[in-house]
């Protein structure tokens, strides 16, 4: 372990090929930092094994299962404060975060969404819904978003845009698979950029 470098939580509720895409970069020093734990909605989510595969330790949170929404939140809490976490990456997470992590967290917790914000995003406008209607509107680009997260969707000062186009002949499945490639080249950037101070975000 290396004790300069600050420690992430990512957040995932699916397969996870950004996170893999994060701890690939800080094996290739492009990202300078510790992925220190793995939070998942979803208990099957097959980013949990890429998690376990590398020993980062894991945590299901299902907010549910605790008496109210606050309890949820201060267990998440403790929990990110136990492992010493400085920064938070979402994912590909499909929840929002509890207030008091929020927070806790100012200007340290970024998302990752595959169109270009403020179009497309928002409450239900996540993985194959957004690539669906970008294409459904006949728009002849789209891209990646990486911003700062807060207690809406999607909201939250914009860090990092990259376009793709989007063809004619394109499937919501081809757009999405350009679309993740910039993903996983950008999101591991932005966090260097953002854990380095280079972002203005006063
Ligand atoms: C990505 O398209 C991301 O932008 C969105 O959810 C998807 C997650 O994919 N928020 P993965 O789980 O990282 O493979």
């Amino acid at each position: 372990m290396d004790i300069m470098k600050p420690k992430v939580a990512v957040f995932i509720s699916g397969g996870g090929s950004n996170l893999q895409a994060l701890i690939d970069a800080t094996k290739a020093n492009i990202l300078s930092a510790e992925i220190g734990l793995v939070v998942s909605n979803k208990s099957k989510a097959f980013g949990l094994t890429r998690a376990k595969n590398e020993n980062i330790k894991t945590f299901i949170f299902k907010s549910k299962k605790y008496l109210s929404p606050e309890d949820a939140g201060d267990k998440l809490l403790e929990i990110l404060k136990e492992n010493n976490i400085e920064y938070i990456a979402l994912s590909g997470y499909l929840r929002l975060l509890p207030k008091q992590v929020i927070e806790n967290y100012p200007k340290k917790i970024i998302n990752i969404h595959p169109a270009l914000l403020p179009k497309y995003g928002g409450k239900g406008m996540y993985g194959h819904f957004v690539h669906e209607a970008v294409i459904k509107n006949k728009e002849i680009e789209s891209g990646v978003t990486v911003h700062l997260a807060d207690e809406i969707y999607d909201n939250g000062k914009i860090l990092a845009q990259v376009k793709v186009p989007v063809m004619t002949e394109d499937t919501p499945e081809s757009l999405a698979e350009r679309v993740l490639k910039q993903e996983h080249r950008l999101f591991p950037r932005v966090l260097q950029k953002l854990i380095k101070g280079e972002y203005n975000i006063e």
